[in-house]
């Protein structure tokens, strides 16, 4: 008999297949048994008839529990009352294993605390709540790299371990590296800005690292990060790139996970607006914005997370906010010719209250100015001597951004915490599983 998976059953009507699975519920009513049963690619109802099947086939269907494994085996009917359209009249059954009642598997439909079920996540992840989720997640890194892909971009993949800080060193992993000390990257950026250089248009994807002491609903100390960058490019551009591409990406979803949208009861309404042009202000205008809504923020302040729900609440798409004051960025932001108080920076804040998804801009193309801005942030400037380079060999104007994964899945799949959209997060008080 060959085995099938449950998506592909539609193509088995009326044949006989075996589906290898779990048991996800079942219950009974005298002759007869229904299991659900799931494969990871699906559900579906196998009904055991007495009359239908051997005795141990029968007595099996009854002693499975929540979370067995098993393979069934049995003629596939269309029913259009059948979840997914399908169902299969069982031949046989064959328990792979049987938990024991005793020993039940951890997780029940009935409530659990969040922090059990985050010590259980390696279990938790079979729900068809997580599998949603991680459904969703995997198209949006698909769209973003297939986005980029026929976008002319090259993939140039970024060292984890880095000797120097990209986003300011009080949130830097240390990690011994033979007689040196090493840190866990935060961004690719800094790599990418010299691939760029090559390719003229890069991009890195892959972990980055905060050691964030913030026990917020945004924060993971390990996040996914897809980094464009690109030479001869503009804060502009950068936006205009912004917004294609997170456009494009919720489009993919829309189009291939409107099912695990509605498994999540997410709304799918407030997804469908997503089109450019994208609102775009500058920081000055947000601070206005801000105030009018109550806050006390003064000129100079960076957003908090109470500041970036508000401004992204006031749109019904997602914001670019752009040219913040330069003391509150990074050190290798460009300043604004006209204004050199403030950087030639965007971030783009998801709708819903969701937030920054975004950050990125033009990079600094003077070497002095770069070998300055180094000293002002008390960075050392021998480690910094190859990125210095790029700056001495052809320097251009050229810019980039990263969208952190996790952020993007919380929006798209209207989760309130980053902490359900990677299988295993890592977190301030949390590393385990
Ligand atoms: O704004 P950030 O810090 O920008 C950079 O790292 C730049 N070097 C990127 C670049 O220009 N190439 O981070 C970029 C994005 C944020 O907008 C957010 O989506 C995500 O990364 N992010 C986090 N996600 C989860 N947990 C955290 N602690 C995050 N910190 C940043
Ligand atoms: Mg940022």
């Amino acid at each position: 008999m060959t085995a099938t998976y449950i998506e592909d059953i539609g193509n088995h009507v009326d044949a006989e297949v075996t589906v290898r699975c779990w048991l996800h519920n079942k219950r009974s009513s005298g002759k007869l048994r229904f299991l659900i049963v799931r494969d990871g690619t699906g559900y579906l109802q196998a009904v055991v008839f007495k009359k239908a099947v051997s005795e141990a086939t029968f007595a099996a269907a009854g002693e499975l529990t929540h979370e067995s494994s098993l393979t069934v085996t049995g003629t596939v009917r269309a029913d259009e009352r059948a979840p997914g359209g399908y169902e299969m009249s069982v031949t046989a059954i064959e328990p792979l294993q049987i938990i024991p009642p005793e020993d039940a598997f951890p997780i029940t439909p009935k409530g659990h605390g969040v922090e059990f079920l985050m010590d259980k996540r390696h279990l938790w992840l079979r729900s068809t709540r997580q599998r949603a989720i991680l459904k969703i997640r995997h198209e949006v890194v698909r769209a973003a790299r297939e986005f980029l892909d026929e976008d002319g971009f090259t993939l140039c993949d970024t060292p984890i371990l880095t000797p120097a800080a990209c986003e300011g060193t009080t949130t830097l992993f240390p990690v011994d590296y033979f007689e040196d000390e090493a840190f866990l990257t935060q961004s690719g950026q800094l790599y990418s800005e010299a691939t760029a250089m090559a390719l003229g248009k890069v991009y890195n994807f892959g972990p980055t690292f905060r050691a964030e002491k913030s026990k917020t609903r945004r924060h993971l100390t390990e996040f996914w990060m897809v980094e464009p960058e690109v030479a001869y490019a503009t804060v502009e551009d950068m936006m205009d790139l912004s917004e294609r591409f997170v456009t494009h990406i919720v489009g993919r979803v829309l189009e291939r996970r409107l099912d695990e949208l509605k498994t999540l009861e997410r709304d799918p309404a407030p997804l469908e607006t997503v089109a450019p042009p994208f609102p775009r202000i500058a920081y000055d205008e947000a601070l206005d914005l801000l105030r009018k809504k109550g806050s006390d923020i003064e000129w100079g302040g960076d957003f908090g997370g109470g500041d970036e729900t508000l401004l992204s609440q006031a749109f019904d798409r997602p914001v670019i906010v752009h040219r913040y004051p330069s003391a509150i960025k990074a050190f290798y932001m460009e300043p604004d010719p006209d204004r050199p108080e403030v950087a030639l920076c965007l971030d783009v804040l998801a709708p819903e209250g969701y937030g920054e998804i975004i950050g990125g801009g033009q990079r600094t193309a003077s070497y002095a100015l770069l070998a300055r801005r180094l000293e002002e942030h008390g960075l050392d400037r021998e480690v910094f001597d190859w990125y210095l380079d790029l700056r001495k060999f052809g320097s251009v104007p050229h810019g980039g951004f990263g969208m952190g994964i996790e952020r993007v899945v919380a929006w798209v799949a209207g989760l309130d915490h980053v902490r359900e959209t990677i299988p295993f997060p890592r977190m301030l008080y949390r590393l385990r599983p």
